[in-house]
């Protein structure tokens, strides 16, 4: 089988996030054949509006390409104020809208596997942000990974800022979250070549 090739987003802007973090934990525990390539951009994609779409700013144009490109989106979200940061649902708004003019109602998110996970130094950081982003991928007809699910609870005690896990109950759900990814890339691959 080929190698594959992720592009993951933290949802935060902040430089000593906990979820950069935690997408450089999953570059050191990708499974043989499986590169994450960060996305950085994030701090320039200017505000969704409709109005913009016909022609979208270049910053938009390069990460719908990157998506489109990538085999598979890894997102780790913070949660603010129970729900998804504004930023990253910002970007995903982007995304989720097709080419225009439009010919055909796709959009780069649409069949694309996505998985999802998040850390905070809270007790429950993340559940309800990550619900929100499973929700979110429902309308784009996204192929999202159900389990397991990565929820870094008190994270400044599991995470390293470097990426290194400290414990290993996070580590087994990373290790087991790339390894259902890639299993959900491979089902796309072939249901596409099957078509
Ligand atoms: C937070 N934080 C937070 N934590 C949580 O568990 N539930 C929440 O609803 C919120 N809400 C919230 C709102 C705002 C505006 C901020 C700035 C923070 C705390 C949050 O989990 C913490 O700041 C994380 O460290 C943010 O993620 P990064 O930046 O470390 O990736």
């Amino acid at each position: 089988m080929s190698d594959v090739s992720v592009l993951a987003i933290s949802g935060s802007l902040r430089d000593a996030s906990f979820n950069t973090a935690l997408i450089r934990a999953a570059q050191r525990l990708a499974p043989t054949g499986l590169t994450i390539e960060p996305y950085r951009n994030l701090a320039d994609v200017p505000p969704f509006s409709e109005d913009r779409e016909a022609q979208p700013p270049a910053t938009v144009v390069d990460l719908r390409e990157r998506i489109a490109a990538a085999d598979a989106l890894l997102i780790a979200t913070p949660e603010y104020n129970y729900g998804v940061p504004g930023v990253l649902k910002n970007a995903l708004d982007w995304a989720s809208r097709p080419t225009f003019p439009v010919t055909a109602w796709v959009s780069p998110l649409a069949h694309k596997p996505v998985a999802i996970m998040g850390a905070a130094p809270t007790g429950m950081g993340t559940v309800r942000a990550q619900l929100q982003l499973r929700q979110l991928f429902l309308w784009t007809d996204s192929a999202v990974v159900s389990k397991p699910e990565v929820i870094v609870t008190n994270a400044h005690e599991r995470l390293a800022a470097d990426g290194t896990v400290k414990d290993p109950t996070t580590e087994t759900l990373l290790r087991g979250l790339l390894d259902a990814l890639v299993t959900r890339i491979r089902i796309t691959q072939l249901a596409a070549t099957a078509a």
